[in-house]
């Protein structure tokens, strides 16, 4: 059973500027709920109750989302706002069940999974990036499911002309859903690439990839990787990549956010009939 998750929140967001000058890239909404939001509910529904968010400078809004507002809640009870109350307490977790630790550097995500070291013991872990959103049944729990030891990413097939933007597996027997990693590159060039099967940002990690870590090898693009890590346990455990039953949004890019924020929206029964009308008269 995986209880722990890994957090990775210290990117700049930079693809976003000026909407994230001072706002946390993650605390981007997607209809109504921040990305953020979204991964720790994914994390949830798998059976997770340790969250662990490796936070940089100007992140403390993600700390105030998930903690009281009494001011707003004393407000939210004496205008008889029962429904928007119940919203703000159900995403309060048990005290000491959410944790954060600074990752000083931007020094890429293996270097923010490893400064969650002392917080995970001799146990398996799983990493969620924030950015991917995924809507439909929780990746992470799909993945738990289906994991008995070692390593194992959720996966997709990109178009050949997009492994320059992910981490691209060698495939060995494959079932269709569950796929063996008998290879691992960060970000090949297509020509370069062993396959179009990439790595989506959901992770359950065993404690060796943090001895890996340990060593602070860098990799693509000058940083830490965790995708070369993971790499090195190839041979040594059982590593699997899963394809998973939800739709995944690239939330990193404004594209992939926009595209988001309709899919979400079409999905939600109180928003869909006047918005794909909206759409339909303006549009077509
Ligand atoms: C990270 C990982 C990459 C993975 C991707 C999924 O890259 O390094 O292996 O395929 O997430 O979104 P990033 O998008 O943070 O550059």
């Amino acid at each position: 059973m995986i209880k722990k998750a890994i957090f990775p929140v210290g990117g700049l967001g930079t693809r976003f500027l000026p909407a994230t000058k001072a706002l946390p890239k993650e605390m981007l909404p997607v209809v109504d709920k921040p990305l953020i939001q979204y991964a720790v509910e994914e994390a949830a529904e798998a059976g997770i109750d340790e969250f662990i968010f490796v936070t940089g400078r100007n992140k403390s809004a993600i700390e105030d989302h998930f903690d009281h507002s009494y001011e707003l809640e004393k407000t939210l009870i004496a205008k008889g706002k029962t429904e928007a109350l119940t919203v703000v307490h159900d995403m309060i977790h048990k005290p000491g069940s959410v944790s954060y630790v600074r990752q000083q550097d931007p020094a890429g995500l293996g270097h923010a999974v490893w400064c969650a070291r002392n917080m995970v013991h001799n146990e398996p872990v799983a990493v969620l990036l924030a950015d991917d959103l995924i809507l439909g049944k929780s990746c992470i729990a799909e993945m738990a499911k289906h994991y008995h030891g070692g390593n194992m990413v959720a996966v997709m097939n990109v178009s050949m002309d997009q492994t320059h933007a992910y981490g691209i597996i060698t495939p060995g027997t494959d079932d269709g859903k569950l796929v063996e990693v008998m290879g691992l590159i960060e970000k090949p060039k297509p020509e370069d690439a062993p396959s179009n099967i990439a790595i989506v940002g959901r992770y359950i990690i065993e404690p060796a990839v943090f001895q890996t870590l340990s060593k602070s090898e860098r990799g693509a693009g000058g940083e830490i990787q965790l995708t070369d890590a993971l790499a090195q346990q190839i041979g040594k455990s059982a590593f699997f990549g899963l394809r998973f039953s939800g739709e995944r949004f690239d939330c990193g890019s404004k594209m992939g956010f926009l595209q988001a924020n309709v899919a979400f929206a079409m999905a939600n029964e109180m928003l869909a009939p006047n918005l794909k009308k909206w759409i339909k008269d303006r549009y077509s």
